[in-house]
């Protein structure tokens, strides 16, 4: 059997190094070893954007970008969404196993009772001025929790991890729902205990004061499907923030704070509210060809295509465009629709696109879904933070659980002046 190791010839000295690799990996640690000289650091990679470092050993997702796998501790997403719930792949995500009847019951029953937020969190979305975007309010929100619950420092007591875990699920809702609210001026609806978690996430957005609110049963499954979608994509930008935050033992109020800081970027769930403005600023079929030619020639992105994983069709994106079927035919078409299916035909066509393996991502057909619903273009990335919540957490008890991990501190390439001397200001 051949060695699993790799052997390094460094021609600044002639000098060969045997690493292991391990997982298709190789520690960087051991490149220290290899010097050019006695006071040389060692060496190190250099990666922007993390394109090709492992940053952690993870049992929760598996995507396999070039095939457009995605599983959840095993199981297909197209499975999951098809069969289970959000609630139900939220446990699965956590615990590595599907629940039994009671277990699910148990779980469903906890955070569903732990919806209610504290009074003086009401108080705070209200004090936002009417129109504010609900992102902020979200990132804030989040936060300001962090002072409610000062027991959830004690990160590494599997109990104290258990609560907060149960209460962030149930409360980032109703602080999305809340925000929806307050961005439109509108009273704050509460949490419904007899609803499912999709249904008491509409109610909350557009349930009236003093009216019977009857849920849409096509709109609940689209959109637990899409919470389903959202809830884990392992290490990407707002996973990696929320295992670096977590990583310094910060509780996970804040560190899920900072992961939904993360994902408001317009790179990253932030998109689905780009690819509705792109859609709006083409405005008809006809001008798809120009705005293709804009796209290759650098002047603009082509907005919920491409991904850093996915070289392939993005699964979820196949499984949301179904699910945009089933909407629009209960709330009446969007001609963004057909605009969208002209505009990902033409591109899949493109050499542009076919050469650069850039298809349709989880982005690009979800906002058109959460529009015909009646949601604002700024809470898409809302009503995705809600859902990846379980997904961050799943990941955050993974790393403080992991005895591997260490506070994150990645090195630099110094580049900047070598030490020189203060100047006074007369003398500069
Ligand atoms: N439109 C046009 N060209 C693109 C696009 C796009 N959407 N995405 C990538 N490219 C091109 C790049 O310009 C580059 O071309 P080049 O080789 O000629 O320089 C090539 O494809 C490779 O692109 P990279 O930028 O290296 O890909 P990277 O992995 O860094 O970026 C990203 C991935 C950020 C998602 C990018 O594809 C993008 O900006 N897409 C649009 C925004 C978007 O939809 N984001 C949502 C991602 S999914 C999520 O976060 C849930």
């Amino acid at each position: 059997m051949p060695a699993e190791t790799i052997t390094i010839t460094d021609n600044r000295t002639g000098k060969t190094y045997e690493l292991s690799i391990q997982d298709e990996t190789i520690r960087a640690l051991d490149l220290r070893k290899i010097r050019a000289h006695d006071e040389d650091f060692g060496l190190m990679t250099y990666d922007p954007g993390y394109t090709n470092t492992t940053s952690c050993k993870s049992r929760i997702t598996f995507i396999d970008g070039d095939k457009g796998i995605l599983n959840y501790r095993g199981y297909p997403i197209e499975q999951l969404a098809e069969s289970s719930s959000y609630l139900e792949t939220a446990y699965l995500l956590r615990s590595g196993e599907l629940p039994t009847a009671a277990q699910l019951g148990e779980w469903t029953k906890s955070i569903v009772s732990q919806s209610a937020v504290p009074s003086f969190i009401e108080g705070l979305i209200e004090s936002f001025p009417v129109g504010s975007h609900p992102m902020g309010m979200l990132i804030s929100v989040l936060g300001a929790l962090s002072t409610a619950n000062s027991d959830s420092k004690h990160v590494y007591d599997v109990d104290v991890r258990t609560k907060h875990i149960h209460k962030l699920i149930a409360q980032v809702a109703t602080i999305s729902a809340y925000a929806y609210r307050r961005q439109s001026g509108l009273p704050l609806v509460s949490p419904d205990a007899n609803l499912s978690f999709s249904g008491n996430v509409l109610k909350m957005m557009f349930g009236k004061t003093g009216e019977r609110y009857r849920v849409n049963p096509v709109l609940e499954k689209a959109l637990d499907v899409l919470f389903i979608l959202h809830a884990d994509h392992e290490q990407n930008c707002s996973t990696s923030t929320m295992r670096m935050v977590g990583s310094s033992e910060a509780d996970p109020y804040v560190s899920t704070a900072a992961a939904a800081a993360a994902l408001y970027g317009p790179l990253h769930g932030g998109a689905n509210e780009a690819v509705l403005k792109m859609l709006k600023e083409i405005g008809t079929k006809s001008h798809i060809p120009e705005y293709i030619q804009r796209v290759k020639a650098g002047e603009v992105k082509l907005m919920g295509f491409g991904h850093r994983v996915y070289k392939n069709y993005d699964p979820r994106a196949r499984i949301i465009k179904h699910t945009a079927y089933q909407v629009f035919e209960t709330m009446g078409t969007n001609p963004m629709l057909d605009m969208a299916i002209e505009l990902e035909r033409i591109a899949l066509e493109d050499e542009y696109f076919v050469k650069r393996k850039l298809y349709p991502n989880v982005d690009f057909y979800s906002g058109m879904i959460y529009q015909a619903m009646g949601f604002p273009v700024e809470m898409f990335t809302v009503l995705f933070g809600l859902a990846r919540t379980s997904g961050w957490l799943a990941q955050w008890e993974e790393l403080v659980t992991d005895d591997d991990q260490k506070i994150g501190r990645p090195r630099q390439i110094f580049l900047g002046s070598p030490e020189r001397k203060y100047l006074p200001i007369s003398e500069r």
